[in-house]
């Protein structure tokens, strides 16, 4: 085969291939808001209350109770970079709970979650503070 025909044909490849990169869908590292959503209405709203206020039925008589997620008063700097609240202390802090952080012992590490769902999780949370 002549170098000119491969050449050609590693062209044609080439114009083929092109237009299926450009439609790739954009990779997403993002939760996702929605999924965050329905994992919080079935697991964290008994304590952090309707749309994260901190007022969850189970949270009534907690001496120390969820601060509301829309003021985004975000309390655990969990990997000592001078910033609390940041997307990996939300990850630390939802998986390991408070307790390791030297809070609340009714924050429960949610260590069966995966990163996946804790992503969505802290998705929804931000959403909520964009309410304010
Ligand atoms: C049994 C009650 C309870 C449940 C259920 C619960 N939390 Fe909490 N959570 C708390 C309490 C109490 C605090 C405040 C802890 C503190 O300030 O020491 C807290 C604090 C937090 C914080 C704030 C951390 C910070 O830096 O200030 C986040 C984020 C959080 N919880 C996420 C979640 C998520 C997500 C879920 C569901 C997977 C969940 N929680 C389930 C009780 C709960």
């Amino acid at each position: 085969m002549s170098p000119w025909i491969v050449g050609q044909r590693l062209l044609r490849v080439v114009c083929i291939m092109l237009p299926v990169f450009f439609l790739q869908p954009a990779v997403v590292h993002a939760g996702d808001v929605s999924a965050g959503a329905a994992l919080y209405e079935t697991t964290c709203i008994s304590c952090h209350g309707e749309g994260g206020d901190g007022n969850g039925v189970a949270a009534d008589d907690f001496v120390l109770k969820p601060r509301p997620f829309a003021q985004a008063a975000f309390k655990f700097d969990t990997d000592a970079d001078w910033e609390s609240g940041s997307d990996a202390d939300l990850m630390n802090v939802i998986k390991n709970g408070t307790a390791a952080y030297g809070g609340s012992a009714m924050m429960p590490p949610w260590s069966g979650l995966a990163d996946s769902d804790i992503e969505n999780l802290i998705a929804y949370i931000r959403s909520l503070e964009a309410v304010r």
